[in-house]
């Protein structure tokens, strides 16, 4: 698999052509949610060299994300309901897109190197269960590609909760 994931090349798009089926090949045989994320933000990264790359899960109890596996520098452990960039998507339950960190209201920063972003909410049983986070340090980084491809992996995957 490593092998196999460092000669994707090519458009942005091209790559995530190729790295989908491969990440739904990877995960097909573990159950294990928490051993899957981690699979699918290292195949981010070692495919798109992102600046950081992770997961935040849904805490009922405490109604706030809480960090998961992740790829990249340490990171704020738990975002509210409504909070940040992460918080948003999980409320809004849809995508963001954010061209611009500095420019959208209550960013939370765990980095100053994170220039613009992209938050991925992932839903079972119409309920959002985590979102993935990626950081680019690069501004306007992220396009309607990432946010195409990217939910269908979500969407891919989304069975993974079944367990709980
Ligand atoms: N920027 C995120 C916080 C998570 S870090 O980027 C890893 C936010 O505003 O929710």
């Amino acid at each position: 698999m490593a092998e196999t994931l460092q000669l994707i090349k090519g458009s942005r798009e091209g790559r995530y052509k190729v790295l989908l089926p491969q990440i739904s090949a990877l995960i097909a045989d573990e159950p294990d949610l928490i051993a899957n994320c981690a699979n699918i933000v290292a195949a981010l990264r070692q495919t798109f060299g992102f600046f950081w790359i992770g997961f935040y899960f849904v805490n009922d109890k405490d109604n706030c994300l809480v960090l998961g596996p992740f790829q990249g520098d340490i990171a704020c452990t738990r975002i509210g309901f409504g909070k940040g960039v992460c918080g948003t998507a999980w409320q809004r339950a849809e995508t963001i897109l954010v061209p611009d960190v500095e420019q959208f209201e209550g960013h939370i920063a765990c980095s100053s190197a994170s220039k613009s972003e992209i938050v991925v909410p992932i839903l079972f049983n119409g309920n959002v269960r985590c979102v993935l986070d990626i950081d680019s340090d690069q501004l306007d980084d992220f396009t309607e590609i990432d946010k195409q491809y990217l939910e269908v992996m979500a969407t891919n995957f989304a069975y993974l909760f079944s367990n709980g």
